[in-house]
């Protein structure tokens, strides 16, 4: 394999990307981030390597920042990120572009694509004609950023803009925060311990006791647990109770599984 692309995913709008991307550049290998980093040494035989990952608050998920500290590149490696997000990336490139540097490479292109936001914490699902709008979008970006990589071009990467700058320090905060935020998980009855919860989680956060999950204080907040629970059984604190559900619709379940 030529090119290898790896992805972090909650709902799958990060894999479905990355999947359209392995096919229109060809001779491609789509990785779970979550499953290489189960490895002892992760290598990099590529002469792509492609990061598809959702923004949270301006920043790459952790999970995502500690698979590139793992990473060794070389300075022939063809490096791009490719960033899904909801509404404003803000300063996302230049956190990882530092990342990638520190580990020994270079960020040659970073491409962002406009999709339905996931974090059901502030909002529901987007209205479905947004959605097929974004679905267009998704297709477009895909070809265009498959043409670059093909190409090898050097594309600077975009920055914040005024309002993500002035908001940047307090989301990275937020950030730092993940971890013990699934403290508001909780299961609302409806459970019938299926155990996809578990199955899913990127981070084993999920444990399943007497049939119920539990959550513990490990989360990357990607919202795959609320988001695929085929019983709607998981809310967040209060706030989730009437939100819509959302899932991208080229992903089914058992593309999430991790075990
Ligand atoms: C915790 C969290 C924080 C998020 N923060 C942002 C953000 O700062 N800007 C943005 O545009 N979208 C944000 N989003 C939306 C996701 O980036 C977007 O929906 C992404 O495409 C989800 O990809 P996935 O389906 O691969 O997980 C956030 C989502 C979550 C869960
Ligand atoms: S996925 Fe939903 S129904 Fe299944 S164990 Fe988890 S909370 Fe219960
Ligand atoms: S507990 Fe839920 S939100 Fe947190 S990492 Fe696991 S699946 Fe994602």
């Amino acid at each position: 394999m030529k090119n290898g692309i790896f992805y972090f995913t909650g709902t799958g709008n990060s894999l479905a990307v990355a999947r359209k991307l392995a096919k229109s550049i060809g001779d491609a290998e789509v990785i779970a981030i979550t499953t290489a980093l189960r490895e002892e040494k992760i290598e990099l035989n590529y002469e792509s390597i492609g990061l598809v990952l959702p923004v949270y608050y301006y920043s790459p998920p952790n999970m995502v920042k500690e698979f590139i500290k793992k990473l060794n590149f070389s300075k022939t490696h063809y490096v791009y990120v490719v960033c899904t997000y909801g509404g404003m990336y803000g300063g996302v490139f230049n956190v990882l572009s530092e990342c990638i540097k520190n580990s020994g490479g270079k960020l040659n292109a970073g491409f962002s694509i406009w999709m339905s936001g996931n974090y059901i914490v502030e909002y529901g699902a987007f209205p479905v004609a947004i959605r097929k709008i974004q679905s267009g979008w998704e297709r477009r970006r895909v070809r265009i950023i498959a043409e670059n990589v093909l190409a090898k071009r050097n594309i600077e990467f975009p920055k914040g803009n005024f309002i993500t700058k002035h908001y940047e320090n307090y989301a990275h905060d937020k950030v730092k925060k993940f971890g013990a935020m699934s403290v508001n998980f909780h299961e609302n009855g409806s459970c019938t311990g299926c155990e996809v919860c578990r199955k899913i989680c990127p981070s084993g956060n999920i444990l399943i006791k007497d049939r119920k999950p539990i959550w513990g204080t490990n989360c990357e907040q990607c919202m795959a647990c609320i988001q695929w629970c085929p019983q709607k059984a998981i809310e967040y604190g209060k706030v989730t109770q009437k939100r819509k559900r959302y899932r991208h619709r080229d992903i089914i379940l058992n593309d999430m599984m991790l075990d």
